[in-house]
């Protein structure tokens, strides 16, 4: 069942989401080479206390960090470590706020120091996918033209979309329906409609969308070792189009 959100409710999660959007805009400026994704997570986990908010990913399901950071060829649920971040180097941080109940979850990529051309095409690309798929969640139109436009988008500029993980629903839990494929056929899957809210997050690959499972049993990376790169927004959708609710 997809869980249509109020207008309160909305406004709720909104404010999560402006407290999530500072938090990356601060860590922009902190990522460098030699910098650890253990103390980026550090800072993330005080930037929170400091305002009120709290991690919400840290304990779900068993996960013990605040963040999750993936590095280079991780596609998701890396975990934060004491290893120095280096020169062209690309890392995502993607974490979920809660702001007294209302929920939201945004992730980024960013380049560490100096980056190959093929790693800054990897950003822009994976950053303009996720807003060709926020420009089709319109009221009336349907999941699928998501997951559609964000596809044809990324394999047109020579990259591949992950399958294995997908956006999902969110409001009082992380995760509830709809699924939100970033591939998929135009005009398929449920009708978008006024109230829901949900994620899109593409994870773009330069090689093939396969992934394999680390042994740590959270940690996906791709299966030929190429890079993967992701950008997150939580979007609601209102009688005017998608609003943005991790941005400032
Ligand atoms: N933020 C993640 C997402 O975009 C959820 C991470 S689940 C966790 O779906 F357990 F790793 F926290
Ligand atoms: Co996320």
């Amino acid at each position: 069942m997809i869980v249509l959100k109020s207008e309160r409710e909305i406004a709720g999660m909104k404010k999560a989401g402006e407290i999530l959007a500072a938090c990356h805009k601060e860590l922009a400026k902190l990522v460098k080479p030699g910098v650890t994704t253990w103390e980026l997570n550090e800072f993330v986990e005080k930037f929170l206390k400091e305002r009120g908010a709290t991690p919400e990913q840290k304990g779900y399901r068993g996960y013990e960090y605040a963040t999750c950071a993936s590095i280079n060829d991780e596609i998701c649920h890396g975990f934060p470590r004491k290893q120095p971040l280096k020169d062209g180097d690309i890392v995502t941080i993607d974490m979920v706020v809660n702001y007294n109940g209302p929920l939201a979850d945004s992730a980024w990529s960013y380049g560490v120091g100096k980056l190959s051309e093929k790693n800054k095409k990897l950003l822009l690309v994976t950053k303009e996918a996720l807003y060709k798929g926020i420009e089709q969640a319109q009221p009336g139109n349907r999941i699928g033209d998501i997951g559609h436009a964000i596809q044809v988008y990324a394999e047109g500029e020579g990259f591949s979309v992950v399958r294995n993980f997908i956006g999902h629903g969110i409001g009082a839990v992380i995760h509830e329906k709809p699924d939100v494929p970033h591939f998929g056929l135009p005009g398929k899957g449920a009708r978008i409609k006024e109230g829901m809210v949900f994620t899109i997050e593409p994870m773009i690959n330069v090689g093939s969308y396969e992934s394999k499972m680390d042994n740590n049993g959270w940690t996906a990376r791709t299966i030929d070792g190429k890079n993967s790169a992701q950008y997150e927004h939580t979007i609601a959708i209102t009688k005017d189009g998608p609003v943005i609710l991790t941005e400032q």
